[in-house]
């Protein structure tokens, strides 16, 4: 799978068994390093880190352990073998909770080292491979969604392993942060797709009529009852409900949602018979759930029944590298909408762009564009073009949010052509940073970063020793 050969660090105190072993795998396509000690094996494993690391549990200046545990804590990607003389149980046990790959005892025949090294190998490199398709997978549009930032890959794989379940997803986020979107992403990643989504906002219905939207009536139910009405509940059978700003139902109309989704059968306002239907429920609301449970106004069994998968949308001003992004995808579509020219941002605009808070997300941005492109025409968006309150905004001024001051430093230098940087230099900048925020734990300065370990160390390693 991989081109290079793979490295191997044999760590034994005893020179004749180390060369004993380097002639075991003699012909296996790897680079074998020998060290005697378990100070130069530390030193080995930071400054160019071995795919395999054979490792003696007796050194002379330390306990084998150690290193294995070194190894682990950092997550490092290196396969583990250890080699021990008589084995005790008690440290097979220990090597094997730190992640060892194999436990091998001595006197160790050739046939097991070449065996198990090319296991330990493969398994690595799998790893490193898997780990290498899952940062080179960011999708920069899902389902409707636009946004290749970090936040929101967190939920498009959300969505990936909630949508083939029937299980209720709960959605919340601010206003416009795409909680719709979100729900029909839902149902169009799910295998209800071909079947109806059926949307019903709880907030824009007159309360005494909602009970008839969900569940329908029969002629005669009430006054105005002129003809049986299916209801959204009965209409989204086999497929998706979508109840919207769930946390402004009524309590009472509550306890009967309660009952249909605990049971999967209503009766129809005036019915008598139950019936019973196949729906999978997304909910959203805009409102803080838990505080909508504390003051009495939302059901808590009900929050509850509802809140078993939460996705919660990232506001836009979190989503740093979606703004620009989602500002150009809808330049262009309105502007091929309007038959306008315009096709790009000035400079001071993408920056107001990024120091503005966006409270109303991503639908305030999209007005802002769309009101941008039908009123004017040009070759690029100039600030005066821009619609209050973003025609006030001073760029220069510190963002939004609490931003760290190095982040507002890079985002304005981006805009300026002169500084424009290759990407790999960000990126060595951007990993060198979180390693020395994170005093070298690399395993935080990963999550921070939002890749795996092995990526960091593999990076490491191909900017050689100068990086530490
Ligand atoms: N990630 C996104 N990519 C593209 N368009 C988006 C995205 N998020 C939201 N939108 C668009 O922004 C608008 C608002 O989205 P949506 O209606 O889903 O928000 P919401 O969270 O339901 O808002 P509210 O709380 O006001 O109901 C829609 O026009 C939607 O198409
Ligand atoms: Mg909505």
């Amino acid at each position: 799978m991989a081109s290079e050969p793979a490295a191997v660090l044999i760590v034994e105190d005893s020179l004749s068994l180390g060369s004993i072993y380097r002639g075991y795998l003699r012909n296996e396509p790897c680079v074998v390093t020998h060290v005697p000690d378990g100070a130069s094996a530390m030193a080995r494993i930071e400054s160019d880190p071995p795919d395999a690391l054979l490792l003696d549990l007796q050194l002379p200046d330390m306990d084998g352990m150690d290193i294995l545990r070194h190894v682990h804590d950092r997550r490092m990607p290196i396969a583990v073998v250890i080699i021990t003389g008589h084995g005790s149980v008690d440290k097979a046990v220990d090597a094997m909770r730190y992640g060892a790959f194999d436990f091998v005892e001595k006197p160790v025949a050739s046939e097991r080292i070449i065996v198990t090294v090319r296991n330990a190998i493969e398994k690595v490199r799998m790893r490193s491979f898997v780990d290498r398709l899952a940062d080179d997978f960011r999708r920069e549009s899902y389902h409707g969604f636009l946004g290749s930032s970090l936040p929101m890959q967190a939920v498009y794989r959300i969505i990936d392993s909630a949508a083939p379940s029937k299980a209720t997803v709960f959605i919340t986020g601010e206003s416009g942060s795409g909680k719709e979107v979100c729900a029909e992403a839902i149902h169009h990643a799910s295998d209800r797709r071909d079947k109806p989504f059926v949307a019903l906002n709880c907030a824009a219905i007159p309360r005494d009529l909602m009970e008839s939207e969900i569940f329908g009536h029969i002629k005669g139910a009430f006054t105005g009852a002129v003809r049986d009405r299916t209801g959204a509940a009965k209409q989204a059978d086999g497929g998706t409900l979508f109840l919207d700003e769930i946390a402004e139902m009524d309590l009472d109309l509550q306890t009967k949602l309660l009952r249909f989704i605990q049971t999967g059968s209503f009766q129809p306002v005036g019915a008598s018979q139950l019936e019973r239907v196949d729906v999978r429920f997304v909910c959203a609301t805009n409102r803080d759930p838990l505080a909508e449970v504390a003051a009495g106004r939302f059901r808590e069994d009900l929050f509850y029944r509802l809140h078993v998968i939460p996705i919660h949308l990232p506001a836009l001003r979190e989503r740093e590298g979606d703004i620009l992004e989602l500002a150009s995808s809808f330049l262009a579509r309105y502007a091929h909408e309007e038959g306008k020219r315009l096709a790009g941002f000035d400079a001071d605009v993408e920056a107001i762009f990024l120091a503005y808070a966006w409270p109303g997300n991503v639908r305030q941005l999209q007005n802002v564009i769309q009101n941008v492109v039908v009123l004017y025409d040009g070759e690029r968006v100039t600030r005066a073009m821009l619609p209050p309150p973003l025609d006030d905004i001073d760029p220069s001024v510190p963002p939004r949010t609490a931003a760290p001051p190095s982040d507002t430093h890079q985002r304005r230098r981006a805009s300026d052509d002169a500084a424009i940087r290759p990407l790999k230099d960000i990126e060595r900048e951007a990993i060198e940073q979180a390693i020395a925020y994170y005093n070298d734990n690399i395993p935080q300065a990963a999550a921070a970063l939002g890749v795996s370990p092995s990526t960091i160390y593999r990076k490491k390693q191909t900017w050689g020793n100068a990086a530490r």
